[in-house]
């Protein structure tokens, strides 16, 4: 099996491959002057992506992503079916179709948060997404989805995966957290299987979103009183959702807070906010950010192997 990945998700995508054992293969990405982007499989992955499945490792992130994505999944498809054909006519035109073996890994899915029709007429942006990308590989993996029951009736196999576990890891040898917090009902699954796996306590806020910057937490009595606490969530954006929670925390006795997630998206200031909030945030990867210190690599390697197994190309 070969790695590869273009310009947003080398980090995910490497340690993925140093997971398996695998080759990693980055393509050629660049950019022409009216921002359009340009991508190019070299010459020596040709032949590599023709020996053995690939995983393309790449983020739906931000809107160039999208783009990027779908033009190295195009890419991959016409040099595993052998469709060369170019007009300097270098190398063979056409060769063997080599057959299925494209896998995508999404680390982070931009648009999975407009996941549901409010109003009519409103587009389901995850699912339009996921399907213009279904159309181009025989699987994929996606990391830490916001809501997975968006994808749920897709026409190819996907691996939902959490990097929880890893996460888990991480807080126990870093921070040995006594108290697990979900700041809100959506990341109870995720943060009680990270209390569970470091066997701490565990409780989750109730949390009303007024506005992208405003953010309520109905009061609730939490026995934090003396001890260290990590809030845990899926991700993390302008760090409103995790700065509420921490005040919650502090006003209750909690002596430390830590801020724990999968998708670092860290905008607008987001980690100096944090900063004046908690005493430590920890991310994965996903995408690249200034907190990336739990490797993703063994979260995809999981939803590798499951749609290796459902496309029946396990070695
Ligand atoms: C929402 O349900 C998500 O799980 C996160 O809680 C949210 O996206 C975090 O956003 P922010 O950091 O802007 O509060």
């Amino acid at each position: 099996m070969v790695v590869v990945s273009g310009s947003n998700a080398t980090t995910m995508a490497k340690q993925l491959a140093e997971t398996m054992g695998w080759d990693h293969h980055d393509l050629e990405t660049r950019r022409f002057p009216d921002t359009e982007g340009y991508i190019r499989i070299p010459s020596e992955t040709i032949e590599a992506l023709r020996e053995e499945p690939v995983v393309l490792v790449s983020n739906t992130f931000p809107d160039s992503g999208i783009v990027e994505t779908l033009l190295m999944l195009d890419a991959i498809q016409d040099v595993r079916a052998g469709r060369l054909q170019n007009l300097r006519e270098i190398g063979p035109q056409t060769l063997p179709d080599v057959g299925k073996g494209v896998i995508l890994a999404v680390p982070y899915f931009g648009y999975s948060r407009q996941d549901k029709r409010f109003k009519p007429g409103e587009s389901i942006s995850a699912r339009a997404i996921a399907n213009m990308l279904a159309t181009r590989c025989d699987g994929m993996v996606v990391l830490d989805l916001h809501a997975p029951a968006v994808l749920s009736e897709m026409s190819i196999p996907v691996a939902f995966i959490s990097a929880m576990p890893e996460l888990a890891d991480h807080l126990k040898s870093s921070v040995n957290p006594d108290f697990i917090l979900s700041p809100d009902k959506g990341a109870i699954d995720r943060a009680s299987s990270v209390a569970q796996q470091i066997g701490c306590e565990f409780s989750y806020l109730e949390k009303t979103r007024i506005d992208a910057h405003t953010i309520v937490h109905k009061a609730k009595d939490l026995d934090v009183d003396g001890k260290s606490v990590a809030i845990v969530d899926d991700m993390i954006a302008t760090g409103g959702t995790i700065c509420r929670a921490a005040e919650a925390l502090r006003s209750q006795g909690a002596v430390e807070v830590h801020a724990a997630c999968s998708h670092g998206l860290f905008t607008g200031g987001a980690i100096a906010r944090l900063l004046r909030y908690v005493d430590g945030v920890h991310a994965t990867g996903s995408l690249p950010n200034a907190r990336d210190v739990i490797s993703g690599g063994p979260a995809l390697a999981r939803g590798v192997n499951e749609i290796l197994g459902e496309l029946g190309l396990s070695s």
